[in-house]
């Protein structure tokens, strides 16, 4: 099988050919809505991006070339988009304002402003440092950053700013999180150093327009490994999938759960780590294979996209699933800790909820039932999973939210359901 291109890849990617000289081509972009976001801020600032099918190709503008925006830019429902384009605005001689949909305005954008603030940027932001932000770009002043979050985001943000600016700007990070920036920075030139947690970038690269190719989008595949470990007898192949190893933690805790996957064919495409994932059924006739367990600490930060289905896993594990240290899940497109406890319950799954994270019962059973995304893509997408395996037909509200991230998911979902399991 074979899934669209990885989110954050083609994000980065994207920005960093409007930025650069000479034409950028992207194979396998996204077909995301976020993605799609990040073009139409860059079409919004006289950036050329073509898209025939997944191919998208950028006419970079080089240094000074993007124009002021005459309207505010909308990021709609994509966090990456604004905290990341944010760094590139405040390296640019004017004024710009960024903003994006409901759940959007609702995201803390503090963790940006700070250090963008430290680098000399004046930002306006609306009240607790929400969106839309007002962005008064000119010359950053090169910092060296302690990262009080783990985001990838947010160091993507100081990096792509310390490219406009006179000097070296290092960020250190408290944890690894995923380093896509840095791969894609050195994919297209710049002068970037990675000393363990700690990274630089020199000002005033002169990146160069590449020809690239997005790995398949791990956050996608979740689901399908997930489909693949409870649907019993089954086989599921993932193609081309991006394996990069500060973003593949999902795949060691399921097997520390006991799952069996295996990847095949691996290889570095553009300094990432692509593969095929190969998933057998972890259910058995007598029942759930999966252990269950605990996931807590630097693991959590590994998964957090994952945490939704890892929890709909968890309820069809033995033991159960906890989960700790994922704070960061209630400040996501929606408040995935409530939002996950919520349709679990709706199923009859037992939950107890914590502050930072919650502990789901196993050997659950899924009651059929009326489910809601609250408009978060990872949502609906891991209760139409948890759907395809409950006694009766459930209902999604909102469904449509998948489209955030991954508008072929419930056509691929079809073709792999049992015959005899209906999809709710
Ligand atoms: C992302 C980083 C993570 C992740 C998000 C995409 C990225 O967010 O949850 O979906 O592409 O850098 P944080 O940086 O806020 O942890």
């Amino acid at each position: 099988m074979q899934l669209p291109g990885d989110k954050s890849i083609s994000h980065r990617y994207a920005m960093l050919a409007a930025v650069a000289e000479g034409r950028t081509e992207i194979d396998n972009y996204s077909t995301g809505a976020d993605c799609g976001s990040t073009l139409e801020c860059l079409r919004a600032m006289g950036v050329q991006a073509d898209r025939s099918g997944n191919r998208v190709v950028i006419e970079g503008t080089g240094p000074g070339g993007l124009s002021g925006p005459r309207q505010p830019l909308d990021a709609g429902n994509s966090g990456s988009t604004i905290r990341m384009l944010s760094g590139i605005l405040a390296g640019q001689p004017f004024e710009s304002e960024i903003g994006g949909d409901e759940s959007l305005s609702r995201r803390p954008m503090a963790r940006i402003i700070e250090p963008l603030e430290q680098m000399g940027i004046s930002i306006g932001a609306q009240d607790g440092g929400r969106p839309p932000l007002k962005i008064r770009g000119g010359n950053p002043r090169p910092i060296v950053y302690n990262l009080p979050v783990a985001s990838a985001q947010v160091k993507t943000a100081v990096l792509f700013a310390g490219m406009f600016a006179n000097g070296r700007t290092t960020v250190h990070e408290p944890l690894p999180t995923r380093n896509h920036s840095e791969i894609a920075l050195r994919e297209f030139e710049a002068d970037i150093q990675v000393d363990g947690l700690s990274i630089s970038i020199a000002g005033g690269p002169r990146l160069r327009g590449q020809r690239l190719c997005v790995p398949a989008d791990l956050s996608s595949a979740a689901f399908f490994i997930a489909a693949g470990l409870l649907l019993p007898g089954s086989r599921v192949t993932l193609e081309g999938v991006g394996l990069n190893p500060t973003r593949a933690a999902l795949l060691d805790v399921l097997r520390g759960m006991g799952a069996d996957i295996k990847i095949a064919r691996s290889s570095t495409s553009h300094g990432e780590l692509v593969g095929d994932i190969e998933v057998r059924s972890a259910s058995g006739a007598t029942g759930p294979i999966l252990a269950g367990g605990v996931i807590e600490g630097a693991t959590t930060a590994g998964v957090i996209d994952e945490i939704p289905m890892l929890a709909v896993l968890g309820a069809a594990s033995r033991q159960g699933l906890t989960i700790r240290d994922a704070a960061e899940l209630r400040v996501k497109e929606t408040d995935r800790i409530a939002t996950v406890a919520d349709n679990l319950q709706r199923m009859g799954v037992e939950v107890e909820v914590y502050d930072d994270g919650m502990k789901i019962a196993g050997c659950q059973r899924f009651q059929a039932a009326k489910l809601d995304s609250f408009g978060d893509h990872r949502i609906a997408m891991a209760f139409a999973v948890a759907a395809l395996f409950a006694d009766g037909p459930s209902v999604i509200e909102n469904a449509e939210a998948a489209s955030v991230s991954f508008p072929e998911f419930y056509d691929l979902l079809e073709q792999i359901r049992a015959p005899g399991v209906s999809m709710g």
